[in-house]
């Protein structure tokens, strides 16, 4: 597996194999596998894929989903700086997910490096403070710690908002800072 090459690019029907896929969560198997055509369409959201040939149709070996987002400054004071614009532009990562046969093999982790660099390059284009996320709870504690610790070997930390307790975010000045 580590051997293999890795390609990450922006999901095309034409290239990548979403059949079998499935990261153990339902929900997100079926957003990728169902939703994400559309969603394209009404440029809502950009799917990027990771997978082993870039020049024929091959499985999909994982996926990360971006959007853009704000939040408001009560949220997010951390992001908020100096100004005292009500809300802060942010990059939105929806899902992150790899498939059961290669997880833990780095893919997730290629992956969000991927899209953090999306991230920056987006905050050159329109301003964006900061790559936003809300883990994902299933109940599992144990899943849901590990998933913490994915993110938290990222940069990424707690947004502490009482409400959205597993929202965490990476500002886009760490961001810069942890790839240079
Ligand atoms: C979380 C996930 C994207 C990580 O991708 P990956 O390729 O397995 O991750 P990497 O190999 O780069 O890094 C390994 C780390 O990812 C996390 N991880 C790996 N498998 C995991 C799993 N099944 N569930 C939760 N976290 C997992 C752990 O922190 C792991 O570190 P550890 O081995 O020291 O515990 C992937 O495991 C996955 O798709 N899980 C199911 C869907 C999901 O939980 N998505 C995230 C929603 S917030």
């Amino acid at each position: 597996m580590a051997d293999q090459p890795l390609f990450i690019a922006k999901f095309e029907k034409a290239l990548h194999d979403r059949s079998a896929f499935s990261c153990g969560f339902a929900p997100i198997d079926g957003f990728f596998k169902s939703s994400i055509s559309q969603q394209i369409k009404d440029n809502l959201v950009t799917v990027w894929v990771a997978s082993e040939d870039i020049a024929n149709k091959s499985p999909a070996k994982g996926f990360y989903v971006l959007n853009v987002h704000s939040v408001t400054a009560a949220e997010a004071p951390q992001l908020a700086g100096r100004s005292n614009r009500p809300t802060v532009p942010a990059v939105y990562l929806n899902a992150v997910a790899v498939d059961q046969s290669c997880q833990g093999n780095g893919i997730g982790t290629a992956l969000m490096i991927h899209a953090i660099q999306n991230a920056i390059d987006i905050s050159e284009l329109a301003g964006c403070a900061a790559i936003i996320l809300d883990v994902l709870n299933d109940g599992d504690q144990n899943a849901l710690n590990r998933r913490v610790a994915f993110y938290k070997k990222l940069g990424f930390d707690f947004i502490g908002n009482a409400e959205q307790e597993h929202r965490m975010f990476l500002s886009i000045n760490d961001a810069k800072a942890s790839l240079r």
